[in-house]
């Protein structure tokens, strides 16, 4: 570590870099896996810090595909330890069948350099059927879940009747809490959705299964973060969703069951806020959404289709077709605002190539207020008309572009537009797909 990036403090030396947050600035899938791919090569670790398989990351290396519902995106890198945090609510077959298809494609993953937080909770199969039978029933609010069993899982957790993983190293415990739950399922779940009621049996005896596979990665992963921080080793803390997907400062109602925003590392990892060095906002060069919920810059014309032809917009998880805007600066700003973002990472930039014109939202027209502030409530986002700074477009494809300067010069105002509005300054700017095809600003972890 060079001088000028420590500092001392009663007699410990902490790296300025060398923790550093990637959170999703818009509705998710703006690339984070990706990014954190990238970065892991020169990282010790890897943590996941909320949700679970709602999450689809894609890593494109050698022309290989990879997609992570669950493991941390920093797994293909041996030296780099990954670790799922206390905050996530995990399904372990989903689990099992991704660490299942990592070994069949040569990746065996030992519990030296995997590790399952203790108190993270446990999907079960009446999450996932809970959530299905609410996006199905009519008389609900359609959320256009991911359909995981991720809102019923966090709920079970509030509700404090939740099963933790740790509960799979002590079956003779696991048992009566599985009774009670199962039995609070059958008696108030079931007959509201008139449906048959659940197994206790059937399903404890998978877990018992799945216990033996588990116990060997379940562990205090507190301590274990902890640990990389005291030896200033680098971490990258690997958001999933977006901010406008998180329960607190997403659009809600149409949000997940966690909190997407950075602060949510400290309740999700176990560490405090001290230890965060930089929060790296992932944004794509346009805007994207998957699921149901306001979207004011979406776009219903030639060029929504244009942006989801080119940018290949399915999601990861559900195969859904992504909805298509232009970039929305308001939407931005509240990132930049609840996060605290320090550094941004513009992705899919090569996506542009060819159109004309492109647009940027700078504020919203409310009835006869100009909105410099995205809102809160679903009803008045309904309302809101963007206002629109209209720029110069390139025809150039810049997939090729390693450099700031093999850029065509309305790339650079587009870019100068973002970091001035938002008064943060880009770091990277990805130009493809690949492990590689980015363009290097600034070296985060100098
Ligand atoms: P995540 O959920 O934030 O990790 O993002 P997803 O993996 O769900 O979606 C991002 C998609 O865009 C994936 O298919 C990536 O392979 C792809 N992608 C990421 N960065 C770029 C880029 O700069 N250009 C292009 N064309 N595709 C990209
Ligand atoms: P990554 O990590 C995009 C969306 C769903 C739905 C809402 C609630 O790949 O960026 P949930 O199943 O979480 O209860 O669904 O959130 N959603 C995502 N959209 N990317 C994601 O993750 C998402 N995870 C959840 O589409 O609108
Ligand atoms: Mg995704």
């Amino acid at each position: 570590m060079s001088q000028d990036t420590s500092y001392q403090l009663q007699g410990t030396s902490y790296s300025i870099m060398s923790n550093i947050i990637i959170i999703g600035t818009q509705w998710g899938d703006e690339g984070k896996g990706k990014i954190v791919d990238y970065f892991a090569k020169q990282a010790n670790a890897v943590v996941r810090f909320h949700g679970g398989n709602n999450a689809g990351h894609t890593l494109i290396v050698d022309g290989e595909k990879f997609v992570f519902h669950l493991i941390p995106s920093g797994i293909l890198h041996e030296q780099c330890q990954c670790i799922l945090g206390n905050g996530l609510v995990i399904d372990p077959e989903v689990l099992f069948e991704e660490l299942t298809n990592l070994e069949k494609r040569g990746y065996k993953i030992q519990p030296d350099r995997f590790k399952i937080s203790d108190r993270a909770h446990v999907i079960l199969p009446f999450h996932k059927n809970l959530d299905a039978w609410r996006e199905e029933d009519s008389t609900g609010t359609k959320i256009g879940t991911t359909k995981r069993g991720i809102g019923p899982c966090y709920e079970d957790k509030a509700a404090r009747r939740g099963i933790r993983f740790g509960e799979l190293m002590y079956l003779d415990q696991l048992k009566p809490h599985l009774e009670q739950i199962v039995g609070y399922y059958n008696q108030t779940v079931c007959p509201r959705y008139n449906k048959p009621t659940y197994d206790v049996e059937q399903i404890y005896n998978k877990l018992a299964e799945l216990s033996k596979i588990y116990t060997p990665f379940i562990d205090n992963t507190i301590v274990a973060i902890n640990k990389f921080i005291k030896n200033d080793d680098k971490i990258l803390f690997e958001g999933a969703q977006g901010t406008h997907l998180d329960i607190d400062h997403g659009t809600y109602p149409f949000v997940t069951s966690s909190n997407t925003a950075s602060g949510s590392v400290c309740t999700g990892a176990g560490l405090g806020p001290t230890n965060i060095n930089q929060v790296l906002g992932i944004c794509k060069a346009y805007t994207t959404r998957v699921g149901e919920g306001p979207f004011p810059t979406e776009l219903f014309d030639d060029v929504g289709t244009y942006l989801q032809d080119k940018g290949k917009e399915f999601g990861a998880t559900t195969g859904r077709r992504r909805r298509c805007g232009y970039l929305d600066l308001l939407l931005l700003k509240h990132s930049v605002m609840v996060n605290g973002v320090t550094g941004l990472i513009l992705t899919k930039f090569d996506v542009l190539s060819g159109l004309a014109k492109l647009k940027v939202a700078t504020h919203y027209q409310y009835k006869n207020e100009k909105l410099d502030y995205f809102p809160a409530h679903d009803h008045i986002l309904k309302e809101c008309e963007p206002v629109y700074q209209e720029m110069q477009g390139w025809d150039e494809e810049i997939s090729h572009c390693r450099n700031l300067n093999d850029l065509p010069k309305a790339c650079h105002d587009y870019i100068k537009f973002i970091e001035d509005y938002l008064e943060v300054p880009v770091a990277l700017v990805s130009v493809g797909p690949g492990r590689h095809e980015n363009i290097t600003v600034k070296d985060v972890w100098e």
